[in-house]
């Protein structure tokens, strides 16, 4: 039998690295997921497949690659420490292996990392025959993700475990937003893959250089997220899309904005986006289009031309599942 798990992806449609300063961030769980499943092995490895061409064994505090190039068990590594968190709690010594699927682009800034590490964490713990709680869930998760970059705010993995729409802010938790208005989205993927932790600690560096500065800004930035909110739930279009716009001015001046996406936000607003922005870490990854009404066509073609890959989403209410499978 295999235990198995399905997380679904991310964008932050307001926010990002200010919610690690203690803000809000405005965050919407999209149709795109990880499924993570688990069964029993005889001995005590992990054994991680990924659907990306990517497996190795993990034993006896030693690595083996089986398929992969050199960066593999960065990738791997955050997996194996999700499953074993679970087991170090519940004092589980057994081996597992670990089937991989994603059809969420990796290291682009749409949470495959987190969505990974909540569902091994869901199958984990349903494989070994504990119940988690959707907060136990999340919480077990946050140990991968502090491995991967070192100060997460922990939005990530709340939005996989909770998925729908939350405002998230690390001292507060979450707050489901409910019965809102259908947003209508297109993502643009640069095609770069980039480091959240060394971007993270980045801002980090300006802000402690700059504190004077970045500081009010940060604040801002909250009250901008705040104002955001309130627009999406009073179905203000025209209103959300310049908060999205102001928060990328915001994330240029914080340093994470490349031309590629500049290029991208650019193409998406001459061709009638509301609003853009850059989701998620930058430095790469995705910025994300708000469209008015019968125009994500327009703005995906736009998109297309600037040099990106245009994705269509939608938001999903569901977050984690968990099932059997034989
Ligand atoms: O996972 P990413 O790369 O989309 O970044 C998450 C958002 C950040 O605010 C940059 C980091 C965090 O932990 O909140």
């Amino acid at each position: 039998m295999k235990a198995c798990s399905s997380a679904p992806g991310k964008v932050i449609l307001l926010g990002e690295h200010f919610v690690v300063f203690g803000q809000p961030a405005l965050v919407i769980a999209i149709n795109r997921q990880v499924t993570v499943k688990v069964s029993k092995r005889k001995d005590k490895a992990l054994r991680l497949v990924s659907d990306l061409g990517i497996s190795g064994i993990f034993e006896n505090e030693k690595f083996r690659l089986e398929n992969g190039g050199n960066d593999s068990k960065i990738f791997l590594e955050p997996v194996r420490i999700a499953a074993q968190t679970v087991l170090d709690k519940f004092e589980v010594s057994q081996g597992f292996d670990i089937e991989i699927y994603s059809n969420i682009p990796a290291a682009a800034g749409l949470g495959s990392s987190s969505a990974i590490s909540v569902a091994t964490v869901a199958s984990i713990g349903k494989i070994i025959d504990v119940t988690l709680s959707q907060k136990e869930i999340c919480d077990l998760s946050l140990v991968s993700e502090r491995f991967v970059h070192g100060n997460p705010s922990g939005v990530d993995p709340a939005i996989a475990t909770y998925g729908g729409a939350i405002l998230y802010q690390q001292r507060e938790g979450i707050k489901r937003l409910q019965d809102l208005p259908t947003l209508s989205l297109v993502i643009g993927y640069t095609g770069l893959t980039r480091n959240t932790g060394d971007l993270v600690g980045a801002v980090r560096g300006r802000q402690i250089r700059l504190p004077t500065i970045i500081d009010p800004l940060i604040e801002l930035a909250g009250k901008l997220t705040l104002n955001a909110v309130k627009a999406l739930q009073d179905g203000d279009f025209h209103k959300l899309g310049e908060c999205m716009d102001v928060n990328h001015g915001f994330l240029v001046a914080i340093g994470v904005s490349i031309i590629a996406l500049d290029k991208l936000v650019d193409a998406a607003k001459r061709a009638g986006a509301l609003g853009a922005k850059l989701t998620g870490a930058g430095g790469g990854g995705c910025m994300i289009a708000l469209c008015a009404q019968g125009t994500q066509e327009d703005v995906a073609n736009a998109i297309d031309k600037a040099g990106g890959t245009p994705l269509l989403v939608e938001k999903v209410e569901t977050g984690i599942q968990t099932w059997m499978e034989k």
